[in-house]
């Protein structure tokens, strides 16, 4: 069941181990991790310590191998393949290093494509949220531009808009700034705090200290285990702040 009051994440001792020839390779270990509605979160770690992993677990791209991944309340390891595509296309988004737009296509028809699959939304809604999605990341007077025709910034912030047209509860972001020189890596970034103070929930992965800045809470990665969380730190500091009054 879920109320206003369940966390949008919740995971309970999560391992998750890869699988190859019998081969197993263990990745995750006992990820206990609680990520309410509205959380602008960064996860950090060094390259190969899992973060992409857990991100794809948390967004129904893999499962985990052992422990609990409640998702709105509800435990995901119970969920049909058709519920859990159902979550996929309507409940999470992605924005990936590789921008992964279409070639020979406009900004506006790459943002609404993800809206074309849900037979509900109708014309009107539909070019009504493509706009709005493509004027929260600054581009409106780009929209009749093909991909091809953008800087890398610009695409990126594209995939955001197109991330952001389905209204997901949860937007994830996988070295969104990867490809980026600096610049158009601070205007990536500032889309995704465009999103956060809009109200959505964002969930940030990279290596790089510059980016994670931007985020109001970083989850460090190690060897596949949670190292901190700077929300432990916070907690640490009000309770000692407390203690003194
Ligand atoms: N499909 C796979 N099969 C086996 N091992 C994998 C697979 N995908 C990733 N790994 C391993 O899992 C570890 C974590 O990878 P990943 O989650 O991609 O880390 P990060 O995103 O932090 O760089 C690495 O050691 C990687 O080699
Ligand atoms: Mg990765």
């Amino acid at each position: 069941m879920s109320t206003a009051h369940t966390p949008l994440i919740q995971t309970k001792d999560l391992c998750k181990s890869y699988f190859n020839d019998d081969v197993a390779t263990p990745v995750l270990f006992d990820i206990n991790l609680t990520i309410n509605k509205g959380e602008f979160v960064a996860i950090m770690g060094p390259s190969g310590s899992g973060k992409s992993t857990l991100m794809h677990i948390l967004g129904f791209l893999d499962m985990h191998t052992t422990g609990r991944y409640l998702f709105q309340g509800t435990e995901t390891g119970e969920l049909t393949d058709d519920e859990l595509a159902k979550i996929r296309a309507t409940r999470v988004s992605f924005v990936f290093q590789a921008f992964n737009l279409l070639p020979r296509t406009t900004v506006f028809q790459n943002v609404q494509l993800p809206l074309l699959y849900h037979p509900t939304i109708k014309l009107a809604e539909r070019e009504k949220r493509t706009l709005a999605a493509i004027k929260t990341v600054g581009l409106s007077d780009r929209k009749d531009f093909l991909s091809s025709q953008l800087s890398g910034g610009q695409k990126q912030r594209v995939a955001i808009a197109r991330a952001l047209v389905t209204e997901p509860d949860l937007i994830f972001a996988d070295e969104p700034t990867g490809n980026l020189d600096s610049a158009s890596g601070v205007a990536v970034m500032q889309a995704l705090q465009q999103l956060h103070a809009d109200g959505h929930t964002i969930i940030l992965v990279t290596h790089e200290q510059e980016t994670a800045r931007h985020a109001e809470r970083i989850i460090h990665i190690k060897d596949g285990r949670i190292d901190s969380d700077s929300k432990d730190f916070k907690r640490v500091i009000a309770s000692a702040s407390s203690s003194l009054k």
